[in-house]
């Protein structure tokens, strides 16, 4: 099949830019301690969750309990759940998952620490627990390095937790384009985790990992890293709001458009909103890159004069933000070229709980 047959909107990844792209990361992490543990958040596709692990990930990073199901039930055997998972009526399934895998999750809060002990006491096993650290996103995490030592220690003292670390993932500089700014604060942040690390140490607590980092700034990070795990995830597929860092990674990532009307001063294309994500940056089409656009729901409209397209006519468009675009869709279409090599469920796309 080519993609000239498909049914658009449609999503396509480039499988060779898609392998450039993890050559390129593998090279970061070469040398450092930094294992990558890339984030299902941006493929939400247990086929390319099975590639990174061939390919020498250590394990594979989730945001919500929901993907960490689909991701154990596919066989990946080390999974982290890079969030609080709060709720009493989700601890079951946290506990079920905790039995078949590696699991870790984050936690920032005693209560929470306790429910999840006994959560797990009721069905065996050990969950792995992180103690996020507030790095500066002001988003979850413990704010001092007294609040983390007395949460680590508390997850240290219960059976069936065990302490695998800090969470410190300084999302706020992902998309921090000033790039001496953005190194200025990766180094900052290294200083702080490593200082943290060593605070806990001093008292006795051991620190095995230290985890975070993003696509944005893992390039920036020292030969010396006090991380051991890095939660890139959008480097593989890329998008236009990450495009303007000049990062080493290339766009595999498109959504196949159809024109569905044309007129002296616009091309109208069969997606919107509802389709392409608008939460980070605008997307744009590559065959009128300066074209001014609008949205809605389940149209763009391109402003171009005098355009020699016809309805039924084919754009790619370059998303805005590859994860929630993904989520949109059901399926990845892999191609080489104008051929379509697989066609990969995106199992966890909706999975928000
Ligand atoms: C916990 C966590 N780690 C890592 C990332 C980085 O992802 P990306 O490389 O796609 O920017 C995110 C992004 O939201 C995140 O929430």
């Amino acid at each position: 099949m080519t993609i000239t047959e498909l049914e658009t909107p449609a999503l396509l990844a480039d499988q060779s830019i898609m392998e450039e792209n993890a050559a390129v990361m593998k090279s970061i992490t070469a040398g450092s301690r930094m294992r990558l543990f890339p984030h299902y958040k941006s493929h939400k596709c247990p086929m390319i969750a099975k590639k990174q692990m061939e390919l020498g990930a250590g394990g594979i990073t989730c945001a919500k309990l929901g993907e960490a199901d689909d991701l154990v039930r596919e066989g990946i055997p080390t999974v982290v759940i890079a969030n609080q998972v709060v709720q009493s009526e989700k601890l079951p399934l946290l506990a079920s998952l905790a039995r078949r895998a590696h699991l870790t999750v984050c936690a920032d809060d005693e209560e929470n620490i306790l429910a999840l002990e006994r959560a797990m006491a009721e069905g065996g096993g050990v969950l792995h627990v992180l103690v996020e650290y507030e790095v500066g996103m002001r988003r979850c995490g413990a704010e001092s390095f007294e609040e983390v030592l007395r949460l680590a220690q508390l997850i240290g003292a219960q059976p069936h937790l065990s302490f695998h670390g800090i969470q410190a993932y300084a999302g706020q500089l992902s998309h921090e384009e000033n790039g001496e700014t953005r190194r200025r604060e990766v180094l900052r942040i290294e200083t702080e985790a490593a200082r943290l690390k060593g605070y806990l140490e001093e008292r006795g607590v051991l620190v095995p990992n230290v985890c975070g980092g993003s696509t944005g700034y893992a390039a920036e990070k020292p030969e010396d890293t006090v991380y051991t795990q890095l939660q890139a995830g959008s480097y593989l597929f890329m998008d236009s709001s990450y495009q303007r860092l000049n990062l080493p990674f290339r766009q595999a990532l498109y959504v196949l458009t159809s024109v569905v009307s044309v007129k002296p001063d616009r091309v109208v294309v069969d997606c919107g909103v509802k389709t392409l994500t608008m939460d980070q940056h605008a997307p744009y089409f590559p065959a009128f890159p300066e074209a001014e656009l609008s949205f809605s729901e389940e149209h763009t409209t391109i402003f171009t004069e005098n355009s020699d397209l016809l309805p039924g006519d084919m754009l790619l468009c370059v998303p805005g933000h590859c994860c929630t675009t993904v989520n949109t869709f059901d399926r990845i279409h892999v191609i080489r070229g104008e051929d379509v090599l697989h066609v990969w469920p995106i199992t966890s796309r909706g999975k928000a709980q």
